[in-house]
C-alpha cells in the first residue's frame, strides 16, 4: 500500500522517481499497514478491503471449462485426450497456443478471448478474487481522476529513450547523484495476484504507466502528491492473459497518446493513454514458440515489435521436431495495427538431415 515517507520530505520530483522505483521492490516486501484514517477513496482502504474479503468464490474460468472442455477432458480414457490434471500442468503459453493456433484451434474459436483467457486463467491456477477490491480502493478521488499528458515524456520505451541510454538528467529526475546518498522510501504497492515485477512503466509528466504481468493489467498512476499514488485507469487484458514486455509510449500521426505494450500470449495491446481504452490489439505470434519479450517503440506512424522464440526449452525433447522458429521484427499501423512489414532473422526452417531416428533435424533456427 502507498505509505507516506516518514523522512525528509523530498521535492516533489524526487519522490516521484523514488516512488517508481519501489514498484519493483513492493512485490517482495511485507509491509505492516500504518495507522491512518481511512476513507473509502484513499488507497489504504485496500489494506481493510482485502483483510475482510473471504474465501476466493468460483473463479471465471470453472464454468467454461465445465461447459466448453469437460466433456473430453474429464474423460481421458474414452476421449484419448489428456486428462484435466495434465492440463492443469502446462503453462500459459502452451494453453494460449493450442487454443489459438495448435489442435484446439476449433474448440478454441468458439471462445471469446475473455472465456479463452479466463479459462487458462483458470486451468492455470490463477487466483483472480482479489483484483476488482484491489482496485476500487486504488482509484483516484474525482478531482484526480484525469490523466494530464502536458508534462515531459520522460522515459518512453526500455532503454528510457530512442538513444537507449537509459539515463535521465538531474533535471528530469528530480535528483542529483550527491542526493543517492540520502535517500529513504516515499511508498510502495504490492500488487494483487502478483508475484513478481518484470515490467518498466512509461513515465510522462507526473503519470506512470506500469504494466504488472501478473495481473494481467496496466495502471495509470497518478503520482502528483508524492506521498499518495492512485490510479486513474486500469486496462485488463481480455481474460487477464499476463503481460510480459514493458510499457512504451508515443503520440502518433492522429494526435492519439499510445501506450504499447505485449503479453506472454504474443498479443500487442494498444492503449488510449488518456482513458485506458484499447485502440486496437493483435496477436503476433507466427510460430509454436514465438514470444513476445522486447518492448515495442511507438513512432509516429509505425509500432515496432520485435518477436523472439523460446523453442529451445523443446529441443532437447525428441518428441518435438526441431528446430523451426526464428525471431522477427514486425511494424505494425499506430492507428489499426495492421502489419506494415516484416523483417525476419533468417530464411524458414527446412530438412537438414536425419537426427538418427529416421526424423528430421530443422533449421535454421534461433536468434
Ligand atoms: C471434443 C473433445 C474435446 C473438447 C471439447 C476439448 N478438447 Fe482439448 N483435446 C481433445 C483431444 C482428443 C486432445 C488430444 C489431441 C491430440 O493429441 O492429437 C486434446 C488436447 C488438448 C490440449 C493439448 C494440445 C497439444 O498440443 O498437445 C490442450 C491444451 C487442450 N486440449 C485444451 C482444451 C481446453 C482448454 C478445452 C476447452 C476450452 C478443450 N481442450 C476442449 C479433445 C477435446
Amino acid at each position: 500500500m502507498p505509505r507516506p515517507s516518514h523522512g525528509r520530505t523530498l521535492r516533489t520530483t524526487a519522490a516521484m522517481a523514488l516512488g517508481v522505483a519501489s514498484l519493483g521492490l513492493a512485490a517482495c516486501q511485507t509491509s505492516e499497514p500504518e495507522p491512518t484514517t481511512a476513507s473509502p477513496d484513499t488507497p489504504d482502504a485496500a489494506v481493510a478491503v482485502l483483510a475482510e474479503a473471504g474465501p476466493a468464490g468460483a473463479h471465471p474460468g470453472e464454468t467454461i471449462y465445465a461447459q466448453a472442455c469437460a466433456s473430453c477432458h474429464d474423460q481421458p480414457e474414452l476421449t484419448r485426450s489428456p486428462s484435466k490434471e495434465t492440463l492443469q500442468a502446462m503453462n500459459f503459453q502452451f494453453l494460449n497456443f493450442s487454443l489459438t493456433e495448435g489442435k484446439m484451434k476449433v474448440q478454441g474459436a468458439a471462445l471469446s478471448a475473455e472465456e479463452r483467457g479466463a479459462v487458462i486463467s483458470y486451468l492455470t491456477g490463477r487466483d483472480t478474487s482479489s483484483l476488482d477490491q484491489w482496485a476500487e480502493a486504488m482509484m483516484c478521488p474525482a478531482d484526480r481522476r484525469e490523466v494530464d499528458l502536458s508534462g515531459e515524456a520522460t522515459v518512453t520505451t526500455f532503454g528510457f529513450t530512442r538513444a537507449n541510454a537509459r539515463e535521465l538528467s538531474a533535471e528530469q529526475a528530480g535528483l542529483t547523484a550527491a542526493e543517492l546518498a540520502d535517500m529513504e522510501i516515499a511508498w510502495s504497492i504490492a500488487f494483487p495476484d502478483a508475484t513478481t515485477m518484470r515490467s518498466q512503466a512509461a513515465i510522462v509528466g507526473h503519470n506512470a504507466f506500469l504494466p504488472v504481468a501478473d495481473a494481467g493489467a496496466m495502471y495509470a498512476f497518478d503520482l502528483s502528491d508524492p506521498a499518495d499514488p492512485c490510479v486513474q485507469w486500469i486496462y485488463n487484458t481480455p481474460g487477464g492473459a499476463p503481460l510480459r514486455t514493458s510499457a512504451s509510449y508515443g503520440v502518433v500521426a492522429d494526435g492519439t497518446p499510445l501506450l504499447v505494450f505485449s503479453g506472454l500470449d504474443s498479443t500487442v495491446h494498444a492503449v488510449d493513454a488518456r482513458t485506458g481504452e484499447a485502440v486496437w490489439t493483435k496477436g503476433v505470434g507466427v510460430y509454436s514458440y514465438s514470444l513476445t519479450t522486447g518492448t515495442p517503440t511507438v513512432l509516429a506512424d509505425r509500432v515496432i515489435v520485435p518477436v523472439a522464440q523460446y523453442e529451445i526449452s523443446v529441443a532437447a525433447d525428441n518428441s518435438t521436431l526441431c528446430c523451426t522458429n526464428h525471431g522477427y521484427v514486425l511494424s505494425l499501423d499506430p492507428a489499426t495495427g495492421d502489419q506494415q512489414w516484416r523483417y525476419d532473422t533468417m530464411e524458414d526452417a527446412v530438412h537438414q538431415r536425419d537426427r538418427g531416428d529416421g526424423q528430421s533435424l530443422m533449421g535454421p533456427s534461433g536468434a
